[in-house]
């Protein structure tokens, strides 16, 4: 049954002209006829390449955004209207316009988990990817770092000469992590090394023997014989890395590394995405499309 809705995406998907991108986070069903699968900041450089009609995101709403901010001529459209990052709303634009009228000398730098609106007002957005790259490029030495505290907190230490100031948000899922999880998974598996997101905080990050984002964990294990990893970021992480390297072992840090968000996506709603019975377009004005992509073309040009 699988492959039958499979085989009928792939069909619908040529003859709309439609380009498939996936986020690493969603379920493997769907990675497997997507045309291209990784994370927020290589989702965001493929989105810019498209030349289909039209980009159908798996993932979440604000990626969709990014997506129809690099690529305003193209029909974008979200295959679960209902799947959001709760990390993209922590703020709000009125409050980082507040900040800047108190500190007019400050950069706003924002992850790309925010939504369009707060893009508006962000200087530059960074990916966990990209963030080191992009501060260290620029000239900026006072940054309000918004919404991520665990990955401001990484930024933070990699620059300490720069002024940064943090304000307390970040993601559900990585955020709960502690130290002693990593700890305990350590013990239980000593022979394995640890593999961690930036969005933990920063006594889970302390413990780990590599520091990235979800493509540059996939990349530390491209890179290394090495034959067990903990795996410190969303479960299916360790699930993909599982199936690229049947030979090799990889443990979730922790079973609760869930996020549903990512998981609402069904090979269903692609389906009827592609049909035109589902899914959300993200429509955005001429002037919204400027006014909200420059922070994110800014990213590309400093990474
Ligand atoms: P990356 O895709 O940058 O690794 O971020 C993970 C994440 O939580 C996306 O929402
Ligand atoms: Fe948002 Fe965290 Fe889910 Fe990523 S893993 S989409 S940051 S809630």
């Amino acid at each position: 049954m699988i492959k039958n809705i499979q085989e009928e995406i792939l069909r619908l998907k040529k003859e709309k002209n439609c380009c498939i991108l996936a986020h690493s986070y969603v379920a493997k069903e769907i990675t497997e006829i997507a045309d291209f699968v990784g994370d927020s900041f290589q989702l965001s450089a493929a989105a810019e390449k498209v030349d289909n009609n039209m980009i159908l995101f798996c993932g979440v709403h604000f990626m969709a955004e990014t997506a129809k901010l690099l690529s305003p001529d193209k029909k974008v459209v979200l295959a679960a209207p209902q799947a959001g990052c709760p990390m993209a709303e922590q703020f709000t634009p009125e409050e980082v316009e507040a900040f800047r009228k108190e500190h007019p000398d400050y950069a706003v730098v924002s992850y790309i988990n925010t939504t369009a609106a707060l893009k508006c007002v962000t200087d530059v957005c960074v990916t966990s990817a990209s963030a080191l790259n992009v501060v260290g490029n620029m000239e900026e030495q006072n940054i309000l770092f918004i919404p991520d505290i665990n990955l401001g907190s990484y930024v933070k230490e990699n620059f300490p000469e720069k002024n940064i100031v943090l304000w307390n948000g970040g993601c559900p899922i990585h955020g709960k992590m502690k130290a002693e999880d990593a700890i305990k998974a350590k013990k239980l598996h000593p022979d394995a090394l640890l593999l961690v997101h930036p969005e933990c905080p920063p006594e889970v990050c302390k413990e780990a023997d590599y520091i990235g984002s979800t493509g540059g964990i996939m990349k530390y294990v491209d890179e290394h014989e090495h034959k067990e990893y903990i795996i410190g970021t969303e479960i299916s992480i360790a699930e993909l890395l599982s199936y690229k390297y049947p030979d090799r072992c990889f443990y979730p840090m922790h079973k609760g590394l869930i996020c549903a968000d990512m998981k609402e996506t069904t090979l269903m709603d692609v389906y009827k995405a592609l049909l035109g019975t589902g899914g959300l377009e993200i429509e955005m004005s001429k002037e919204y499309v400027e006014k909200a992509s420059g922070c994110i073309r800014r990213m590309l040009e400093l990474n």
